[in-house]
């Protein structure tokens, strides 16, 4: 089979190199790609933007994939599948009526209310004076979240009223996300650790991936602004085997048949993010796709190749499979740029790169770097994932920093307390 995946990150990395071994494979073309991607067997890069849906199709009509696989949130909410199926193309991944889960945080809290899903109070606004009002009748700490995507920044968690009320400065009068920012939810802040819970489905059946955790804060101890994620690790231990039952039948399957009684069939990964109390799960989002980096543990612990579970999904037959997983856990620690989750330098070379992956059960995932002439440089704000397999979560983590160890450029900061959350479990 020929592939087309669409994306650049450390999730699209992992995701070509798990394909890549699949034998039912013959060749990956990811769109655009990046230069880990480009290193891995069978896999060539295309420098067409995931955001250019026509762009992409063009690709499609030329290359003839057999399968294409879509790593981001945006192509899906702007209607790559429905472009490329009515255009004879298989994509895994949802349709743009089912996509709006992410795409429109009004639509996934109307529908959690309606279908009994749990998940935090909440009340919608388009209206600036009025949320201004609610915001003065509530307790604090609650939560003010943009409608529509912004890139992981439109979620304020505020302790203090003048905070909700510079979100909704922010969203509603500066308008600084756009029309994605013109109606905002206000929400009860949910207490207890968070947790990534990842599936496939076919619209019916929910084959659950291993549970994981991310780290969202860009400093040690969740402190600082929140980023894409630096580091995640899996399993995790506070998805315990009573949290996942109650997961599986008060989330995922409620959620997916909430959405074909809409009218919106779900097919491809389902992501909940979710606050876990007491091993009682609440709904905090729903994304399209898998989490980044969540994937990247993710998939150095999945022993079974992802293509067969794609096309049965595709092909509403995912209660035919199984899924294998390692044993062993994976940490994965992202190094980034300087500055960021703001403004950050680009070009800076990176050393020990092989290094690091000279190191027993160590990958490295590229996300935001490039080749120049000067060797390797970065090129984003998350630059790298250094991910691990070890036997269990202290080994991983161990194993991982030596791997960040061997790896540096002038700038590089990471937390060096991924995993620390499932140690106090363990
Ligand atoms: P979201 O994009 O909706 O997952 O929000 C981003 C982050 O904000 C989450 O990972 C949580 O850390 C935090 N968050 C969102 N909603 C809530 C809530 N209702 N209570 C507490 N924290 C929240
Ligand atoms: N790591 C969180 C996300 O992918 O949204």
């Amino acid at each position: 089979m020929k592939i087309l995946l669409v994306g650049s990150g450390g999730r699209e990395h992992a995701l070509a190199w798990k394909m890549a071994q699949s034998d039912m494979v013959r060749e990956l073309i990811a769109a655009p790609g990046n230069l880990g991607i480009a290193g891995e067997p069978k896999c060539r890069v295309m420098r067409v933007s995931s955001d250019d849906v026509q762009g992409l199709l063009e690709l499609a009509k030329i290359e003839k994939p057999d399968l294409t696989v879509v790593g981001p949130e945006a192509p899906l909410v702007s209607g790559l599948t429905d472009l490329f199926v009515k255009n004879g193309f298989r994509v895994f991944g949802p349709s743009s009526a089912a996509a709006v889960l992410e795409g429109s945080k009004v639509f996934s809290k109307e529908l959690m209310r309606k279908f009994s899903i749990p998940s935090a109070d909440f009340e919608i606004f388009s209206d600036a004076e009025r949320a201004m009002k609610f915001v003065d009748s509530k307790r604090f700490p609650l939560v003010v979240k943009a409608d529509g995507l912004a890139a992981g920044k439109g979620v304020f968690v505020c302790d203090r009223r003048e905070d909700a009320q510079g979100a909704l400065d922010l969203i509603m009068k500066q308008k600084v996300f756009g029309a994605a920012g013109a109606r905002v939810i206000i929400e009860d802040c949910l207490e207890g650790e968070e947790a990534s819970f990842i599936a496939f489905t076919d619209g019916v059946t929910v084959m659950p991936l291993a549970s994981s955790q991310d780290h969202k804060a860009i400093f040690d101890n969740d402190k600082g602004p929140n980023t894409g994620g630096m580091g995640a690790y899996s399993p995790a231990p506070v998805v315990t085997s009573s949290a996942h039952k109650k997961i599986m039948d008060e989330v995922m399957l409620p959620t997916v048949k909430a959405m074909s009684t809409e009218g919106r069939p779900y097919i491809g990964f389902l992501y909940a993010g979710l606050m876990i109390k007491d091993d009682v799960p609440k709904v905090l989002e729903f994304n399209v796709r898998l989490g980044d980096p969540e994937a990247q543990p993710l998939l150095v612990r999945m022993q079974t190749d992802p293509i067969p579970l794609m096309l049965a999904s595709l092909e509403g037959k995912l209660c035919r499979e199984s899924i294998k997983w390692e044993n062993d856990a994976s940490v994965c620690v992202v190094m980034a740029s300087q500055g960021y989750p703001g403004a950050y330098p680009k070009g800076k070379i990176i050393t020990g790169i092989e290094d690091a992956e000279k190191l027993r059960g160590i990958k490295v995932f590229i996300a935001g770097a490039d080749s120049s002439s000067d060797g390797v440089v970065t090129s984003g704000g998350r630059v790298l994932g250094v991910t691990s397999l070890g036997k269990d979560i202290p080994e991983a983590i161990q194993k991982a920093y030596e791997g960040v160890g061997r790896i540096t450029w002038e700038g590089a900061q990471f937390r060096t307390d991924i995993g620390r959350k499932a140690l106090t479990k363990s």
